[in-house]
């Protein structure tokens, strides 16, 4: 049966900027993310760019990427930047974090030098989440020394120069510390913030102005702990902002299997992801007392599924390998636009991760790649990445569950630049169309342009090595008159590019 929505669109209103941050991503030692993953090495018979796997780089680029988080995630809280640099034969094999968990001995093939080649082959900024947990400030301002001042100034610089970087990387986004609540030294909120000032003061003091720094945050819907580390601010700063973004890490837990699972729970799911809007609207105003001015934005620097691990291609080999179908895809759809929608608030966003892990974008072993279905949501809305947003107030059937806000059945941001208009609609009902009528009293969202679907008739379909192109998008012309509508099939997604005249 055809349900009815309508989108009501105002040109005058709007948030503001989308930055690209938004569309961030993070990129762990974790279990297959870097090696037989992202990385292969310059000696392996996979086609590779200095040891990149070449499929994932060409792919990757497409997506124009604006940012990539790494080393951690929890890796972070045990590494030591030293063991990654100088030459590759010679670095030592570590038994990282995650070793407890899969025995996986870290090989540190992929350091500093590596990264920032990732990052400069894809076109996206590094953002690097350093060790709070068991280093020591010096340690940390030592390596944005070494990333960051000229060669010849010192001996630190002169070492990047000597393993092959002359230029300096200009590393401006820097993470300190890691979920500190938790893995990262089970801190309260107080310690961490008087954590944070130790370090970030003595980074400071490299006197680089142009550096942005991430305090961490809180765990999800923790915001008696984003109040306290606020007040502890406060305490410390009076009204100095402390940090240019404050972290936060929310992620939707499962509901059946990431591939097997009841009609009820493809709603259970969503519900969860629809929770990331009072998660920004909850801790921007437990920070707004403290901050008025909004001079410190929100970093949702990990987002996405945390399904069961074991059902990627590695059959339980790489940690927290999952598969993806359009029920993930549908998670990214709804997150995104929550954040175009959220612009103001929210300055960068890191989906977790990249590959073969958590709603990973990617999954790659031996010869094979396959993009997920989440990949192609980033690529159909990237278009938003630097646009204006428009005001766009969805009006269509909800649903209800315990212990949630009513959940939309209809999502969608809308956005503008001089050249084009872009609306991504995403249908969560899974099993009726829905016809959305675009109510557009200036008439501006008219004209001709591409439509883009990705949509599935099994919602458990996905893309594996033998099927990769399983789940992809489909496109066609579109032309919109004046209060025209769009169809948007049952759990589908659309995105509509008009080209202005
Ligand atoms: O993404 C996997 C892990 O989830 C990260 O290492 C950690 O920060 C979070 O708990």
């Amino acid at each position: 049966m055809h349900k009815q929505a309508e989108l009501i669109l105002n040109w005058k209103k709007s948030k503001g900027t989308i930055s690209p941050m938004l569309y961030g991503h993070f990129a762990e030692h974790i279990g297959g993310v870097f090696y037989d993953g992202i990385w292969v090495g310059e000696d392996s018979p996979v086609e590779n760019i200095h040891g990149f796997r070449k499929a994932f780089i060409e792919s990757f680029r497409k997506l124009h990427p604006p940012v990539l988080r790494w080393p951690g995630g929890c890796f972070a809280e045990t590494y030591d930047w030293r063991d990654g640099i100088g030459p590759r034969e010679k670095r030592p094999r570590r038994a990282g974090w995650w070793y407890y968990e899969d025995r996986r001995v870290e090989t540190n093939q992929v350091g500093t030098h590596e990264f920032m080649e990732l990052c400069r082959l894809v076109g996206a900024k590094p953002y690097i989440a350093a060790n709070m947990t068991t280093t020591t400030p010096l340690s940390i301002r030592n390596w944005m020394e070494y990333c960051n001042l000229p060669a010849g100034e010192t001996t630190l610089s002169d070492e990047r120069a000597a393993n092959g970087s002359p230029e300096p990387f200009g590393v401006e986004y820097w993470g300190i510390g890691n979920e500190n609540w938790g893995g990262g030294g089970h801190m309260t909120p107080e310690k961490c913030v008087q954590e944070y000032l130790r370090y970030s003061t003595v980074c400071r003091s490299l006197g680089l102005p142009e550096q942005k720094y991430i305090l961490c945050g809180a765990n999800g819907h923790d915001y008696a702990w984003t109040r306290r580390v606020m007040q502890e601010c406060r305490a410390q700063l009076g009204t100095e902002a402390p940090a240019w973004g404050l972290g936060t890490h929310y992620y939707c837990q499962t509901a059946g299997t990431p591939q097997n699972f009841t009609g009820e729970q493809w709603y259970q799911q969503l519900f969860q992801a629809d929770r990331m809007r009072e998660i920004i609207q909850n801790h921007r105003a437990a920070m707004e007392e403290f901050d008025p001015d909004c001079r410190m934005g929100l970093v949702i620097d990990e987002w996405g599924c945390w399904h069961q691990e074991g059902t990627g291609p590695s059959k339980g080999r790489n940690l927290f390998e999952q598969q993806s179908t359009m029920r993930d895809a549908m998670v990214a759809a709804l997150t995104l636009n929550l954040f175009n929608n959220s612009c103001d608030v929210v300055w960068m966003a890191n989906v977790a991760q990249l590959c073969n892990n958590l709603h990973s974008l990617y999954l790659a072993g031996g010869e094979h790649l396959a993009e997920t279905p989440n990949y192609h949501v980033f690529h159909m809305f990237q278009t938003h990445m630097g646009a204006r947003q428009i005001h766009a107030e969805v009006n269509c059937e909800t649903l209800q569950e315990d212990g949630f806000r009513p959940l939309e059945t209809l999502s969608a941001s809308v956005s503008e630049t001089a050249e084009r208009i872009t609306l991504t609609l995403a249908n969560l009902d899974r099993e009726n169309p829905q016809c959305v009528r675009l109510l557009d009293a200036d008439g501006q969202c008219t004209g001709s342009g591409t439509m883009t679907i990705l949509q599935h008739e099994d919602l458990h379909a996905c893309n594996s090595f033998e099927a990769p192109r399983t789940v992809v998008p489909v496109q066609r012309p579109i032309t919109l008159a004046k209060g025209g509508s769009v169809e948007v099939p049952p759990a589908g997604i659309v995105s509509i590019v008009l080209k202005k005249s």
